[in-house]
Formats: structure tokens, sequence, C-alpha cells
């Protein structure tokens, strides 16, 4: 793993792309390579413990962060402008094994787990992969980064809990498209769902709460079936056999 680089860098635009959610691009010198489901942990000036953010996007140049703002930090990171600068932590932990899927791969993204999923579309198609994307949100107005897959050449189904658009249900209420390989991202319950219906191997990308984010602490260590685990280190990509729901 490329060792941990502590990084500042210039707010290039943070708009907001739902009534919640955000876009936070940040550009400078000395980023990193990115893998796909690899996160930072970002400073929010004010506030002592850095915020995890998955990686949604990233070249040489720019990183792009999809945020909800769900608390004091998120907040105040809403209010920052252009031409501020922050400074994070980069890049954490293990992504996704993008290698593991043989031809066809299946994205299941829930809310904003949607957001480092797109990263790994991207990498897949460019390796030749076919890959679909089921992407689930609790309504409408919710729903996000559709376009952008759309733009990468997947066309999402859109699966939400209230039927305000596409299919009503839970992203497994969804008919499910052949794959060899899945990964998924989202909230607990949704991936349990998602890992104990699929019959395929698949990964699942997990979310604890976070001290230090780079293995020190051990104050986001979960029980996998190899015994404790620092989501931040060790994680926050897991195979699904490992995981203990
Ligand atoms: C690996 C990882 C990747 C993540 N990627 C994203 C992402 O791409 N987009 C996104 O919107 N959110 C993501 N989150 C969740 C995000 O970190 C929290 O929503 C955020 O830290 C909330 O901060 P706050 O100050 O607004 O909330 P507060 O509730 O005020 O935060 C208080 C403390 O709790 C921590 N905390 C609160 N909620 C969470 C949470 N769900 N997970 C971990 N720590 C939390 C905060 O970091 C802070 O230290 C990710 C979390 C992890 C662990
Ligand atoms: S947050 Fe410190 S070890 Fe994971």
């Amino acid at each position: 793993m490329p060792s941990i680089s502590k990084i500042r860098l210039e707010i290039l635009s943070n708009l907001p792309v739902t009534h919640n959610c955000f876009r936070l691009e940040l550009g400078g010198d000395g980023l990193p390579d990115f893998a796909p489901g690899q996160f930072v942990q970002l400073e929010v000036p004010g506030k002592y413990l850095r915020r995890p953010l998955s990686v949604h996007d990233a070249d040489n140049e720019r990183i792009v962060l999809i945020y909800k703002t769900v608390g004091e930090g998120t907040a105040l990171l809403s209010q920052m402008v252009p031409g501020q600068a922050l400074e994070l932590l980069a890049p954490l932990g293990h992504g996704f094994t993008a290698n593991a899927c043989k031809d066809r791969t299946l994205l299941l993204g829930g809310g904003l787990g949607s957001a480092p999923l797109y990263l790994l579309a991207r990498k897949l198609i460019a390796a030749g992969k076919q890959v679909n994307a089921v992407l689930c949100f609790n309504t409408a107005a919710d729903v996000v980064l559709q376009d952008e897959y759309r733009a990468l050449g997947v066309e999402p189904v859109i699966v939400t809990l209230d039927g305000s658009m596409g299919i009503k249900g839970m992203v497994t209420d969804a008919p499910l498209p052949e794959h060899d390989f899945f990964y998924t991202c989202g909230p607990l319950p949704m991936m349990r769902a998602v890992c104990k219906t699929l019959d395929t191997p698949g990964e699942a990308s997990m979310e604890e709460r976070m001290g230090c984010g780079a293995g020190f602490c051990y104050g986001c260590t979960i029980q996998t079936a190899g015994g404790p685990a620092r989501v931040c280190a060790d994680g926050p990509v897991f195979r699904k056999e490992d995981l203990l729901w």
C-alpha cells in the first residue's frame, strides 16, 4: 500500500447536488493515485477529528468527494468556498479488488454508497469489463449521480424505497443482471441483504466511526471471520465471506 500523505489542497468547487448532498472538488499538487473504494480523512476547520469521505473520482490534479450534510462537520464543510484550502490524509484503506471480477460486474449502491462505486465503474470499463449498476435511494429527491453513470455508458437501474422513482423497494427487489462478481457500498442493512441474497462472490465497503483513520487507534475495529479487523486500515472493503452480519 502506498504511504499515507498529508496534503493541502484548494477547493475548486463545492456545490449542492441534492437538497442535502454536495460535490466537493479539490485540486493541487502531490495527489497520490487512488484505488476505487479508498477514502480520505478531511480536515474540517474548527473540528478536532478529520471526517472520513470516500473518493468519488480522482486524477493527477484533482479529487472529487460527494458528501451528505448530517452533522456539524459536514454542515461547516458545505459553507466553504472555492479558493479556501483544506488538509487531508490520503490515500487511506484497501479499496475494491478490481481484478476480482472476470467479465460481468454488478455494482449495488445505497445512497451515497453510489459515489465510490463510480470510480470503480470507470476503472472497470477502462479494463474492458461489462458493468451494470443498481442504485437505491430513499426517495426521488435523494437520487444522485445518475447522469455521471450514464456518461460512462452505464444506465443505472434506480430503486427508491417509496417508489417515487424507478423500481419501488430495496435494492434486492430489482431484477439483478447476470454477473460473476458484485461490489456493494451503502447502509449496513442494505449490504447485509445484498450479501445474504446473492450467491455470487463479492465485496462490501464498510463504514465505522473513526479516530485516526490510519490504523493506529483501533477505534474502528469490527469482528470478521478472520478475527478483529480495523475498518480504516484492513478495510473499508472486505470480502463477503469475511463479514459477520
Ligand atoms: C470509510 C468511510 C467513508 C465514508 N464516505 C462517505 C462519503 O463518501 N460521503 C458521505 O457523505 N459520508 C461518508 N462517510 C460518512 C461520513 O464520514 C460522516 O457522515 C461524517 O463524518 C459526518 O460528520 P459530521 O461532523 O457532519 O457529523 P457528526 O455526527 O457531527 O460527527 C461526529 C463524529 O462522528 C463521526 N461520524 C458521524 N457519522 C459517521 C459515519 N456515518 N461514519 C463514520 N463516522 C461518522 C464524524 O466523523 C465525527 O467524528 C464515510 C465514512 C467512512 C467511515
Ligand atoms: S480509526 Fe484508528 S485504527 Fe481505524
